[in-house]
């Protein structure tokens, strides 16, 4: 079953200030605009090229010699993958018998340069059966980098061929990966040209290390490629991406600065750090396509239900009406658990015996959808019948193309994030980097330290 989009609390009269339709009628114009603009020159993700995944699978005999991989990359050459494994496989994977995992290897994923986390993970892996694989598009990130130099220092020191135990995914032409898989004919994977870091997890990027813990990557991409279809379709009203984007485009503009993605789910939730760097990096613009200077975009915010219910809801119900919400909501999860009947004589614990964990969660769900409705909150719904394959695949399309539109509907340019440019500089330049010697930093005018 695909998945299920309901804007129902997003629209008028449901709550007061709600959406009309005449609201998203008169945006129809501009959307078919620049669904026609998508559609006559598709971004480089809309490609889906099939070789995506015939490179990641020609390695399989290779990949199935190991028991761990770990990819070590940060942002969009990362988050992926996280949300992959987390939502894919079940949450104890990596502490699973070779045997329950049918031979498929463990997966960790390395997206810091947190000294702490590095050594956890390297300390819990057998490095001779792990291969590293290093994901930088650019193929000279500091961070990614930095974590590859000190597994590659590892491995030399252990005496162990590099050759042997990495693989880079990285351009097919240029960066300092690319140069020394060259010369060292270390194996690798490529990212297309045009297809930026986070909207590349279609890529080899996500595949590989999805496919060495036994997911279906064909059905990630089914799935996307049917949602693709459907993100194109002209009649908004049948248009899961475009109704994501015009709806927030217009709850922006009525003050809705935040977005927050609230999953249901634990295996969802990494998917909400995937949409938040996708919302954020993509909309949050200093210049819009004229070179006017706009400084928009939506702050995107994570949460997890139950969990954020006991942190949060107070602040969404009650606090500033600037948020838009959507759930990320699963019908049918994976495992199943009944609260037995104990306790049958406590009133205040026997209304649950012998009902399921998970109706708990999915009324604690509406108990919040139907709280917002009171409250004049809007909120939208993602339903997964069940996380798999497809339905993740079609996540991931959807909002993507989401992502396109909205920057069509702000004007401007969704594939670029020169705010991210200046911190780095200024980090080569305290690391001593070659050609960053000189370096005007801002520095504070006052401080006031304690
Ligand atoms: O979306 C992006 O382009 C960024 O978030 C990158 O993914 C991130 O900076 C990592 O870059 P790279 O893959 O070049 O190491």
């Amino acid at each position: 079953m695909s998945l299920k989009f309901d804007f129902s609390g997003l629209f008028h009269p449901n709550i007061e200030d709600g959406l009309k339709e005449e609201e998203i009628k008169n945006l129809e114009e501009k959307a078919k605009e620049i669904l026609s603009c998508i559609k006559e020159n598709p971004p480089g993700f809309m490609k889906l090229d099939p070789e995506w995944i015939e490179s990641v699978k020609k390695l399989k005999e290779w990949i199935m010699n190991f028991d761990s991989l770990v990819v070590l990359g940060i942002g969009g050459s990362a988050l992926g993958n996280i949300a992959l494994h987390s939502s894919l496989k079940p949450l104890n994977w990596n502490f699973l018998s070779k045997e329950e995992r049918k031979g498929f290897l463990k997966v960790f994923i390395v997206d810091n340069v947190d000294p702490d986390l590095l050594s956890s993970i390297l300390d819990l892996v057998d490095i001779r059966k792990t291969v590293f694989n290093v994901i930088s598009k650019s193929g000279s990130t500091a961070e990614a980098m930095a974590n590859y130099m000190v597994v590659r220092g590892i491995l030399e020191s252990l005496g162990l061929n590099p050759r042997d135990h990495l693989i880079f995914t990285t351009d097919p032409e240029r960066g300092a990966l690319r140069k020394i898989a060259r010369e060292e004919g270390i194996r690798s994977l490529s990212i297309p040209q045009d297809v930026g870091g986070r909207f590349s997890v279609l890529t080899p990027v996500g595949m590989l290390s999805a496919f060495a813990e036994g997911i279906d990557i064909d059905e990630i991409h089914k799935g996307a490629r049917d949602a693709f279809e459907r993100s194109l379709k002209t009649n908004v009203f049948e248009n899961p991406s475009a109704m994501i984007a015009i709806s927030h485009y217009l709850y922006l503009k009525k003050g809705k600065n935040i977005s927050v993605m609230m999953a249901y789910s634990n295996r969802l939730y990494p998917w909400t750090d995937w949409y938040r760097q996708l919302w954020a990096e993509s909309l949050g613009k200093k210049y819009d396509l004229e070179g006017k200077k706009v400084n928009t975009g939506q702050t995107p915010i994570k949460a997890l239900g139950t969990t954020d219910q006991h942190s949060q809801i107070q602040l969404y119900n009650e606090g500033p009406n600037d948020k838009i919400i959507t759930f990320l909501v699963v019908n049918n999860f994976e495992r199943k658990i009944k609260i037995p009947k104990v306790h049958e004589d406590i009133g205040e614990l026997n209304y649950m015996a012998g009902k399921y964990l998970s109706e708990l969660l999915l009324a604690e769900q509406k108990g919040t959808e139907s709280s917002f409705l009171a409250n004049g909150r809007p909120s939208m719904k993602v339903v997964f019948d069940e996380i798999n394959e497809y339905n993740v695949g079609q996540f991931i399309a959807y909002y993507e193309v989401a992502t396109v539109i909205m920057g069509g509907l702000l004007n401007v340019n969704p594939f670029d994030q020169p705010g991210v440019e200046l911190g780095k500089k200024i980090t080569y330049h305290l690391m001593g980097r070659k050609g960053y010697e000189k370096m005007n930093m801002k520095e504070f005018k006052k401080r006031v330290v304690m």
